[in-house]
């Protein structure tokens, strides 16, 4: 039995988490995956009416009491500062030290990507996110705020500790997946000190692995390559604000937000699963949002609690729904978040 802790939060994370939840329960009843679900209404609704983001003690109880969490999204447009985003979101990053953001980019259907001459096999491969410290840290400070004089630092913090435990995660999940090449990205060329660690510390751990192939590119060299010669990677490890500015990119190479699936890892911690995109207001409670890539992040999790075929399983399910076109607008198709839903049960 797992038990597994539903965040929905705002927006479309909820009409997502919604199609998420019935596939799960499907899965529950007909895999031999005993599932035990707990939902929790933490996001802007009861923020604006509570005043609470994070209740106090939900670290501890998490930790304590689940197996895995899935996440929907947070972001609302009534807290302008997306305050509650931060102590709901990146305080589970932070306080339950989630230190690897799983991020696997996969084309399921060449129709779905903007690229011409592009098949499933050229795009293929996973970021691996440091997603404990970088930029969002959110250190710094402000002085003389409001005047002509006025100056901003936003510092970024970069250990020795944060960063071997990553770039070895993404050496340890070459190896475990079977791939041959990691690629590390940073801007060394600028960012001197942080790039130095990056570099030491990629270099030290890829003599443990010799068996992998590295390479290394600067964050704006990745980005174009991405694009040209996506067939080129396997495995990306970067920091936390490279990684996430990358992984909307990669998600476009898959078919858009609509499409990706991620994990926040710490192997010996209660984990976060969640689609990569946001709480995307303007289509929230519409039955528009694409549910896909919520599905394939509870695929993750499946796998993350020990369940492979099942995981494998929905995984086909959602690769056939797109091959037959059963898809929202967003990948091509014109059927609801509901309907998407509907077409993947049917192939469970
Ligand atoms: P977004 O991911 O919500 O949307 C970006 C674009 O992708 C929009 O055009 C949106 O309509 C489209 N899109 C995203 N998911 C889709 C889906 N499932 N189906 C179809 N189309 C989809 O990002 P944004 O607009 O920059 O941010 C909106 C809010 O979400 C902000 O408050 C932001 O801070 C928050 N956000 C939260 C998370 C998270 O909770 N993990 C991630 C990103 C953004
Ligand atoms: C993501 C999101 C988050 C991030 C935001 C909502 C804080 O963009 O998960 O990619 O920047 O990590
Ligand atoms: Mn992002």
């Amino acid at each position: 039995m797992k038990r597994i802790a539903v965040i929905p939060g705002d927006g479309i994370g909820i009409d997502v988490t919604r199609e998420s939840m019935r596939v799960l329960r499907r899965i529950s009843e007909t895999f031999s995956a005993e599932l035990e679900f707990v939902e929790f209404d933490w996001g802007a609704e009861k923020y604006l009416r509570e005043g609470v983001t994070l209740p106090a003690g939900s670290l501890e109880m998490l930790r304590r009491d689940f197996d895995a969490i899935l996440f929907g999204a947070v972001g609302d447009p009534r807290v302008p500062d997306q305050k509650h985003a931060a102590e709901i979101l990146l305080a589970l990053r932070f306080g339950l030290d989630l230190y690897a953001n799983i991020r696997p980019v996969r084309l399921f259907h060449e129709r779905l990507c903007p690229l011409k001459g592009v098949s499933v096999a050229d795009v293929n491969f996973t970021v691996i996110r440091e997603n404990t410290e970088g930029a969002y840290v959110n250190s710094g400070g402000v002085f003389k705020r409001g005047t002509a004089d006025e100056v901003a630092t936003q510092l970024e913090i970069h250990t020795r500790k944060g960063v071997e435990r990553i770039v070895k995660y993404a050496f340890d999940y070459a190896q475990r997946r079977g791939r041959s090449r990691v690629c590390m990205s940073d801007k060394s060329n600028v960012m001197g000190y942080a790039g130095d660690l990056w570099q030491r510390c990629f270099r030290e751990i890829a003599a443990q692995y010799s068996d992998i192939e590295t390479s290394h590119l600067y964050i704006d060299a990745l980005c174009l390559l991405m694009v040209r010669q996506p067939r080129d990677f396997q495995v990306i490890v970067t920091n936390n604000m490279f990684g996430d500015i990358v992984t909307d990119l990669a998600a476009a190479l898959q078919g858009g937000l609509g499409m990706a699936a991620s994990g926040n890892i710490n192997p010996g911690n209660v984990s976060l699963f969640e689609p990569v995109h946001g709480s995307s207001p303007p289509l929230a409670g519409k039955n528009i949002a694409n549910p896909m890539g919520s599905i394939l992040t509870a695929a993750m999790m499946l796998e993350h609690c020990g369940f492979v075929d099942a995981a494998q399983a929905v995984e086909n399910a959602v690769i056939a729904c797109v091959s037959e076109g059963k898809t929202t607008r967003d990948a091509g198709g014109n059927l609801g978040t509901r309907e998407v839903g509907d077409a993947i049960l049917s192939k469970l």
